[in-house]
Formats: structure tokens, sequence, C-alpha cells
């Protein structure tokens, strides 16, 4: 049996209330919009306008624009990921509980296998090398990442009681923890120093570090990459209880 939390999540989840449930998800559901309606502004619409903008516009606009929308974007990201794994969590013993059986590998292999999906998306953004500089190239690469690693999930987790639930969200959430891991673990940490030496160089005229255009497109490719990796998410999201594509 796994950690103190499973094992408390194990205790409300067979007999946890309706209400219960509907809260959970209202905020899953808020927190997760807002997310989602920021990431596809920045993507849509403030990336393609800021490099329309001459430098000293941007260095004006751009500071109090993103420490604002990133605020609200970063936020909304842990809570979306944090509702959503609590409701997981819910779903996942349930099974678990029914068929008497341990939640521990549907629960352990869903953080390995998707964090590792996360490391090698990483390692394939960061060298901005040769094709890995290419947006295509690198949107490929990801997207097998991701098709791999929904595969070993569903591979590992197959032992007959994983509902259509459990998987669809194995998968659809396991992405959801990609992208949280790209929110705090790239985004945010290039953007908060973009912010700083852009105000820096509006307020005292200190000359942005040459690596700032190098960061800044790796913070834009995952950005971009985060974008098309909402399609598979919310498909997954919607299959859930909609459309019972494991056959369960
Ligand atoms: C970008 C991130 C995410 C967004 C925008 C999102 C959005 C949604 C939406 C719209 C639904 C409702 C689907 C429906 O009722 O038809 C949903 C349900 C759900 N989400 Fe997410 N989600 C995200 C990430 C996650 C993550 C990371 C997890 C946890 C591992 C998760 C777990 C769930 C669960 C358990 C449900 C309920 C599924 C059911 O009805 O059986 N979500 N999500």
């Amino acid at each position: 049996m796994a950690s103190p939390l499973f094992a408390a999540l194990a205790q409300v989840s067979p007999g946890s209330t309706a209400t219960t449930q509907i809260i959970i998800r209202w905020i899953h559901l808020v927190a997760g919009i807002t997310w989602i309606g920021l990431l596809y502004f920045f993507t849509l619409v403030s990336n393609p306008v800021m490099k329309q903008m001459d430098a000293a516009t941007r260095a004006r606009v751009a500071p109090a624009l993103l420490s604002r929308a990133l605020w609200w974007f970063r936020w909304s990201a842990l809570i979306t990921v944090l509702a959503g794994i609590a409701y997981w969590m819910m779903i996942v013993t349930a099974d678990a509980h029914n068929a008497q059986a341990s939640p521990g590998v549907a629960i352990w292999s869903f953080f390995l296998i998707w964090t590792v999906a996360f490391a090698i998306e990483n390692g394939l953004v960061m060298p901005l090398k040769g094709p890995l500089n290419n947006g295509f190239v690198l949107g490929v690469l990801v997207a097998i990442d991701v098709a791999a690693a929904g595969y070993l999930y569903v591979h590992f987790n197959n032992r007959g009681w994983e509902s259509n639930r459990l998987l669809a969200i194995g998968i659809g959430g396991g992405i959801g923890w990609m992208l949280l891991l790209n929110v705090w673990g790239i985004v945010w940490r290039i953007q908060k120093r973009i912010i700083l030496w852009t105000r820096a160089f509006a307020e005292q005229g200190t000359p942005i570090p040459e690596k700032a255009q190098r960061m800044i497109r790796q913070a834009l490719l995952v950005s971009q990459i985060s974008a098309w990796l909402t399609l598979p998410l919310l498909f997954f999201m919607g299959a859930a209880s909609h459309f019972p594509m494991f056959g369960k």
C-alpha cells in the first residue's frame, strides 16, 4: 500500500459524498479553463503580438502584462492538477476497493511514466541544435514521447479491474502532469528572469543578456507544444465518463 496520503484517500473514496466530488470537479473545471484559456492567449495572441512590437514598446508592456498573466497561469495550473489528482485518486481507490486490489501500481506508474515523459521532452527542447531547433520536428518527437507514455500506462495497468475513467485520466491527466511541469519547470523559470531583465532595461537601460533570446525561444517552443498537447488531454478528459474507449 502507498503513502499516508493514499491511505487517507482510500478511506474517503468508496463513500465520498457526491457533494465532495462535485466541489472538487467544479474547482477542477474553473481552474482548468483559466489555465488553458491563458495558454491559448499566450500562444495565439500575446506571443505573436509581442514579436511585432519594437523593443522599447515591448520593454514597457511585457513586464506588467506577463507578470500578471503568468501569476494566474501558474497558480491555476497547480490548482487544476491538484484537484484533478484528488478526483482521480477517488476513482482509482474506488476501482481498487471494488476489486479488492491495491491502487499502488496505478498511482506510482502514473507519476513515474509521465515524469519520465516530461524529462524526455525537456531533453529534446533544451539543446535548440540542428533539427531539434525546428518546431515541427520537436512536435513530432514529443508526440511520439507522449504516445509511448500513454501506451505504457495502459500496458502496466491492464489487470481487468481498471475502469475507463481510471485509464482515460491515466493518460489525459498524465499529459496534464507534464504540462504542469512545463509551466513551473520551464516556462515560469525562464519568464521570471526575462521579466526582470526587461524591467531593468526599460527603467535603467541595463542591456538584456544575449542568452535571453535562446531562453525566450525555449519557452515559446514549450508553450506551443503544451498548447497542442491540450487537444489529446481534453479528449481524454471528456472520454473518461462519456466514451468507453477502454471497453470498461
Ligand atoms: C490542463 C489540464 C486539465 C484540464 C483543462 C482538465 C479539464 C477537465 C474537464 C473539462 C473535465 C470534465 C470532463 C467531462 O465531464 O466530460 C475533466 C474531468 C476530469 N479531470 Fe481533468 N483536466 C486537466 C488536467 C487533469 C489532471 C492533471 C488530472 C489528474 C490526474 C485530471 C483529472 C480529471 C478527472 C478525474 C476528471 C473526471 C473524469 C470523470 O468524469 O470520470 N484532469 N477535466
